[in-house]
């Protein structure tokens, strides 16, 4: 049997990022089956239609609608926003559109973070106009020192500091979203640079 060597393992990527755990997964996990028992509480009887807000929210979705009993449906809204690779501008777009009619449903808006709350504003907005029966707002992450709107979120998985995170969906220049936990991402501004000029356009093109 070969010896396990007893290098340590890289912590700090090429780019000098580094991502510290903030909520591991298991917390993650725990904390949405509460979310979900308590969603169902809430509309004992009513099928639920979640929406979530692609790409970032697609984790907190799957789990999310695994652990809800009763009968879910859902659907999928992209937008884009223009803005700093770790900052999210006012100016928000639609790039995909819902597949179906939300008129009448019991709507669960499911979204990764919810930061300055532009994003939430525009598509509430967007969706109270197509007259849902109930309309809810679900985020995985909360950061309230950031919010410029008067958005409230009905269902929280964590209230967090102000800081850059990454994983569970939520990325940086469209990386660390596989990650299972969400950590806070640091950089080495010493460690070779990836272009701020090509972060912001990629960001700017995709959540
Ligand atoms: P808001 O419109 O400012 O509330 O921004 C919401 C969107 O910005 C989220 O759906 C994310 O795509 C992105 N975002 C905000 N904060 C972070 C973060 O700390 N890490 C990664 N993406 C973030
Ligand atoms: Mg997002």
């Amino acid at each position: 049997m070969p010896k396990p060597r007893k290098t340590k393992r890289r912590s700090t990527n090429l780019a000098g990022e580094r991502v510290k755990i903030l909520i591991s997964g298991g917390r993650i996990q725990r904390r949405i089956q509460a979310l979900a028992r308590q969603i169902r509480r809430d509309f004992p009887e009513e099928p639920l239609h979640l929406v979530s807000v692609l790409k970032g929210g697609v984790f907190f979705l799957t789990d999310l609608a695994r652990s809800i009993s009763g009968e879910v449906s859902f659907d999928f809204i992209a937008v884009s926003s223009y803005g700093q690779a770790t900052r999210s501008s006012g100016q928000v777009r639609l790039t995909r559109d819902l597949d179906s009619s939300i008129e009448g449903k019991t709507v669960i808006v499911v979204e990764d973070i919810l930061d300055t709350g532009m994003t939430l504003q525009y598509l509430l907005r967007l969706f109270q106009q197509r007259k849902p029966k109930h309309l809810r707002v679900a985020v995985l992450l909360d950061k309230p020192e950031r919010r410029i709107t008067a958005v409230h979120a009905d269902y929280v998985g964590f209230s967090i500091p102000n800081e850059f995170v990454v994983g569970y969906g939520l990325d940086y220049a469209e990386r660390y979203r596989n990650l299972p936990y969400v950590g806070v991402l640091s950089i080495n501004p010493t460690a070779k640079k990836v272009s701020p000029k090509r972060m912001d356009s990629e960001q700017a093109s995709r959540r």
